[in-house]
């Protein structure tokens, strides 16, 4: 019978050879068929996360960024724009030494603390949930993918059709300066805003922490002395509100002291004038309500 074991070393050396080159060839051929379809699915990838993007966008981006990205005059800078895309735009007036992907990236998700007297009336907003925004991580990808999917149309804009605006910290240079972006009249900036702030309607705690009322107030007595607070303790708000003012119920006396804190002044703290004067533009009706209704609740929950 035919051996196909055979004691010749030569033979065992062909044998060996032989069947390298066909594991090559087959490991050749796998290659050969798996890229294409690799990048395929890269592709489809990249296409939903910036699908993704596109819809987060339009749902909180573009009150102050505008639709296109065009940016909104005084309210967001354009970020479809060709100083915001070119090498010697944005990114070196900044100073930023890493990619325009993780600049985005890193906006988005902490955002951009407010700048005493910014030029913007609105800060750019927290969006990860790591730094306390309402959005996973990949969602925040998708976000800044989507915004760098801009890369080609802006660098084809010419310096006159860039809609960037300038920064006040950082004097963008003449040849990018354009003042014709999109100009929305004031009722519609208003409906915007008003539009936004209704699909974004923060809990009690968040106001509580994101407008730092927990930077003067105390809720709990316990507390008091703790961190030197500026303003009065509210643990025991309830007991206390209905008898501030006469003729005001304990709602109404809260309501007040947070719309209108010059109206009527704490004993002992009238030199202080401290609380913020302009929560009535940055909370909304419904956010307010709910945060009186929170303050002047014993057993809230913080
Ligand atoms: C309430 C208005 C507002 C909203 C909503 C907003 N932004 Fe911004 N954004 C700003 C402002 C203002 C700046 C400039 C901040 C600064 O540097 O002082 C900014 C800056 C940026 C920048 C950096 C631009 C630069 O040149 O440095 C990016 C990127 C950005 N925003 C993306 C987004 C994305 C994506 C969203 C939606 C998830 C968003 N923004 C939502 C107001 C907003
Ligand atoms: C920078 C400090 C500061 C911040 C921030 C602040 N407050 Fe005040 N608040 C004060 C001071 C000081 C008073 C007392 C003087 C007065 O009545 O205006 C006060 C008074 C009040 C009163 C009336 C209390 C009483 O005992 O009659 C309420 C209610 C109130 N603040 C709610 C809030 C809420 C809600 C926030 C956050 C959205 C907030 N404050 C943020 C300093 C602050």
């Amino acid at each position: 019978m035919h051996r196909l074991y055979t004691r010749s070393p030569i033979a065992k050396i062909m044998w060996g050879i032989l069947s390298s080159l066909v594991g090559i060839i087959v490991l050749l051929m796998v290659l050969v068929s798996e890229n294409p379809r690799m990048e395929a699915q890269t592709i489809n990838w990249e296409g939903r996360s910036i699908e993704n993007g596109a819809k987060m966008y339009a749902d909180n981006c573009v009150i102050c960024h505008g639709p296109d990205g065009q940016g909104i005059l005084g309210r967001g800078p354009g970020l479809n724009s060709y100083y915001f895309f070119t090498d010697t735009g944005r990114l070196r007036d900044v100073g930023w030494v890493g990619s325009l992907e993780d600049y985005v990236l890193l906006t988005i998700s902490a955002g951009r603390p407010s700048k005493v007297e910014s030029q913007w009336p609105e800060v750019m907003p927290t969006w990860d949930g790591k730094f306390g925004g309402p959005m996973r991580g990949d969602q925040v990808v998708d976000l800044a993918k989507f915004v760098m999917n801009w890369e080609e149309s802006a660098l084809a804009q010419t310096p006159e059709e860039d809609p960037f605006q300038p920064f006040e910290d950082v004097i963008k240079p003449m040849e990018f300066q354009n003042t014709a972006h999109i100009l929305l009249s004031e009722e519609e900036q208003a409906a915007a805003l008003e539009e936004y702030r209704a699909r974004n309607i923060r809990s009690p705690q968040e106001i509580w922490t994101g407008e730092a009322c927990f930077a003067c107030h105390n809720l709990e007595e316990r507390q008091v002395d703790l961190y030197g607070q500026n303003g009065p303790n509210f643990a025991d708000l309830y007991e206390r509100a209905g008898i501030r003012v006469e003729g005001m119920t304990a709602e109404e006396y809260v309501y007040e002291s947070i719309v209108n804190p010059t109206a009527y002044t704490v004993e002992t703290y009238e030199q202080a004038g401290q609380m913020p004067q302009n929560f009535a533009e940055k909370l909304s009706e419904d956010e307010i309500r709910a945060l009186v209704d929170w303050l002047l609740n014993p057993d809230r929950e913080q």
